[in-house]
């Protein structure tokens, strides 16, 4: 069978995102628009993956080099137009002689489905192009399909170029395409730019390859959602709902209560286990994974985090950081990065933690921070404690050991140990390691004067 290659065009202005960021590069259900048909023509298997970028080009590969080293990247340093475009992903292809999908950026809610069926139809007529085309009602703006007496396809329009007559036709081009690579190659070297744009279009291919005899094919996409572009902040906002409510609706067909739809924000790629009920505004970011019989919210943010089972966790955030079963967390709590969280640990109100690891039974109760510290088994941190971690230069640790007991309100003063089974007394400012089994207190002692409230009252003036 003959293989797949893509091309992904991401080179165009996106103008009307009246923007300083690349089209891109825009957060789409939390993930930059241009992972959505990079993760298509992966899930397709597809090795070889050409993104052709323009403006921002640096910033662009930036944003992708750093988790994915498998794409390649063509420059067009000009929009002279789609067909210039796929030009300029050419010289990575010259070996190639298998079948080129074509993909636009801003199409996120493209399935996999829909392309393996291009493909399929592609292979099944041994076709020189096959495209997907879509009747719509507001047609305005896109390239129409034109077609003869048998209804096969015979060009495609531009909207600027159209005659009067080819105003109403309601089939439009969606601009996904598979091509034989080498007559495409072959086509885009005629390609002209006599059009009212005045640029190089990549729909003047099928006109080429049908005068020339080759067969060209189209598939209907049913679904009009599917083939939505974004162009305006508010196509942005419309296709991120579309697809927040898509992956919503996927996590409860898997077997997660999602008590309400339509304020469950859930990224593409993230994973639920089953049973797990999800609250209302609650935000669980790409990447993250949560286990089974959780409760998450309401008012929870997940950020890029894994999440144990059987854990509950209420009006709070957990950020970058690891979290295991059973565990309770807030409400009103903060785990920031690089936080790991044994089982069963408890952590309750208000409480922040900082690259903190916290083993297995151990409570954090209320109104805390720790930064930089490493909590044994079982051990209880009293209310209002705070870690002193940060000198002003630098972060230092502060280790306490298995069952250890640590006052309310106390200052441990990093860097510090603090012994297996040893305690501290409520108030003190903890300055000096505290050996196993031992008490620390560091407070003044207390003193009572006898009579003071009687001596203090002043007599009454007349
Ligand atoms: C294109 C199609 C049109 C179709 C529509 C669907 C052409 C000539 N027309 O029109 O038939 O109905 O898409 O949305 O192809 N791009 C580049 N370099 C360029 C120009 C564009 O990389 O020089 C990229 C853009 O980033 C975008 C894609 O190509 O991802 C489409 O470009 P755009 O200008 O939006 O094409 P349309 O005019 O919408
Ligand atoms: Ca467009």
């Amino acid at each position: 069978m003959d293989s797949i290659a893509s091309i992904i065009l991401a080179a165009g202005q996106g103008t009307r995102m009246k923007s300083s960021i690349p089209k891109a590069l825009h957060s789409v259900a939390g993930r930059p628009m241009l992972s959505y048909p990079i993760e298509l023509a992966k899930s397709l298997g597809i090795e070889r993956k050409i993104v052709v970028v323009g403006r921002q080009a640096d910033r662009i590969k930036k944003e992708f080099c750093s988790h994915d080293n498998e794409i390649i990247y063509a420059y067009q340093e000009k929009q002279l137009g789609t067909a210039h475009a796929v030009q300029q992903a050419e010289s990575y292809l010259l070996d190639f002689t298998g079948i080129i999908l074509v993909l636009y950026t801003d199409v996120p809610l493209l399935r996999v489905s829909t392309i393996k069926k291009l493909i399929g139809c592609h292979r099944k007529y041994k076709s020189s192009c096959t495209l997907l085309t879509s009747n719509i009602e507001q047609a305005e703006g896109y390239g129409r399909i034109i077609r003869d007496k048998e209804d096969e396809i015979n060009g495609i329009v531009e909207q600027r170029d159209l005659t009067e007559g080819q105003k109403q036709i309601k089939e439009i081009n969606v601009g996904i395409y598979c091509f034989n690579a080498r007559e495409l190659f072959e086509a885009l070297k005629i390609v002209d730019k006599d059009n009212y744009q005045g640029e190089y279009y990549l729909t003047d291919v099928v006109k080429i390859l049908l005068e020339k005899g080759c067969t060209v094919k189209t598939l209907a996409v049913q679904d009009e959602k599917e083939i939505m572009g974004i162009n305006t902040r508010m196509d942005l906002s419309h296709v991120s709902r579309i697809l927040y409510q898509r992956n919503v609706d996927e996590h409860m067909k898997n077997g997660v209560t999602i008590i309400d739809r339509n304020n469950t924000y859930i990224d593409s790629q993230v994973k639920i286990d089953q049973d797990t009920i999800i609250f209302p505004y609650t935000f669980i970011t790409s990447g993250s994974e949560v286990g089974k019989f959780c409760n998450i919210g309401p008012y929870s943010h997940i950020i890029n985090s894994y999440i144990g089972e059987g854990t509950r966790i209420y009006s709070s955030i957990v950020e970058k950081s690891r979290v295991g079963n059973y565990v309770n967390i807030g409400p009103y709590s903060h785990l920031r990065p690089a936080s790991i969280i044994g089982d069963e640990v408890r952590i309750g109100n208000y409480v922040e933690a900082k690259q903190a690891f916290i083993d297995k039974g151990s409570k954090v109760g209320h109104l805390t921070y720790l930064g930089d510290a490493k909590l044994g088994k079982n051990v209880n941190i009293g209310a209002g404690t705070i870690t002193c971690n940060y000198d002003g230069e630098k972060k230092n640790p502060t280790i306490v050991g298995d069952g250890a007991f640590i006052g309310s309100n106390n200052s441990l003063v990093a860097p510090v140990t603090i012994g297996k089974n040893s305690y501290t007394a409520a108030g003190s400012t903890i300055t000096q390691d505290v050996p196993a089994a031992n008490l620390g207190i560091a407070r003044s002692r207390q003193k009572n004067i006898e009579g003071w409230a009687k001596k203090r009252k002043k007599p009454k003036s007349k």
